[in-house]
């Protein structure tokens, strides 16, 4: 079967070469309609993205479309059999040869507990890379020669998104794929909203407010209303600060380069407490 999200994508409105391509492979291709929403849609809709969605069990060819089986040595649950994933990404590989190809090989990102911890730092590698490729495993995993295989034609980045365990792949492929889209230029509205946010350079966001000016009682802070852009920027980076020593205080030790003016804001929040 085919999902609706299989089929070629739209002709891009102008004329545009996308920027990335990205395929995704899984059992519940529905699972990703939701990645046509919002801005990562309308950027497949423009021609910026090409997103391709690949049901599993079309590389079968038996009469169940079985993609799993026991472990040998024994153990619980089910293994995803090697063969339907080499045909997947072989048909991916062959897609891509057919659109150009590309010098270096394409990414395959393997969503799984045991992967590295993917964070921004990654996600803004990866929106460096022209071709990504999810493998969303289900039940305990996929045959470990498949993945052995893929290395020798996919730069291989087995995937964590935390240390926490899914059902399967599909959900960490969406996360990663929304984070590292909206680092692609022109994916995202607002190209300041990219520097000003958390994790972009460290530091957690500092608190937001909008109208009302005075909302159930409570007012906003009154720096805000001041037209003083200065005492505002000060004032922010020190509410980042003071929240991610608070909240986050691993983040604030692999900072290198704080100011004079950061470091005293710190003192006087640590003395504070
Ligand atoms: N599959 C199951 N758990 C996962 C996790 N934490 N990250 C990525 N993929 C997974």
């Amino acid at each position: 079967m085919m999902s609706p999200m299989s089929e070629p994508n739209p002709a891009p409105t102008e004329a545009t070469v996308p920027q990335m391509a990205i395929d995704v492979v899984s059992i519940f291709p529905e699972y990703l309609a939701g990645l046509q929403l919002s801005l990562i849609g309308k950027a497949v809709d423009r021609g910026q993205l090409r997103l391709n969605v690949h049901d599993l069990r079309d590389f079968t060819f038996d009469r169940h479309s079985t993609v799993d089986d026991s472990p040998y040595g024994g153990g619980a649950g089910m293994v995803m059999k090697a063969e339907p994933w080499a045909l997947a990404l072989e048909h991916v590989l062959a897609d891509r040869a057919g659109h150009g190809g590309g010098s270096a090989k394409p990414t395959l990102i393997v969503p799984s507990p045991a992967g590295a911890v993917f964070d921004q730092r990654i996600a803004e590698d990866l929106a460096g890379v022209d071709h990504l490729v999810f493998a969303c495993g289900r039940y305990e995993g996929i045959d470990q020669r498949v993945i052995d295989w893929a290395a020798e034609h996919f730069e291989l980045r087995p995937m964590s998104i935390g240390d926490y365990v899914l059902n399967g792949g599909e959900v960490a492929s969406m996360v990663m794929i929304e984070a590292i889209s909206r680092l692609i230029p022109g994916v995202i509205g607002n190209p300041e909203s990219l520097t000003e946010e958390s994790h972009e350079d460290g530091l957690l966001e500092y608190p937001i407010y909008t109208k009302p000016s005075n909302w159930r009682g409570r007012e906003v802070p009154e720096i805000l209303l001041s037209g003083n852009h200065a005492a505002i920027a000060r004032w922010r980076r020190d509410r980042r600060l003071e929240r991610t020593a608070e909240v986050r205080p691993d983040l604030l030790a692999r900072l290198a380069d704080l100011s004079e003016e950061d470091l005293t804001a710190l003192e006087r929040f640590e003395s504070q407490r």
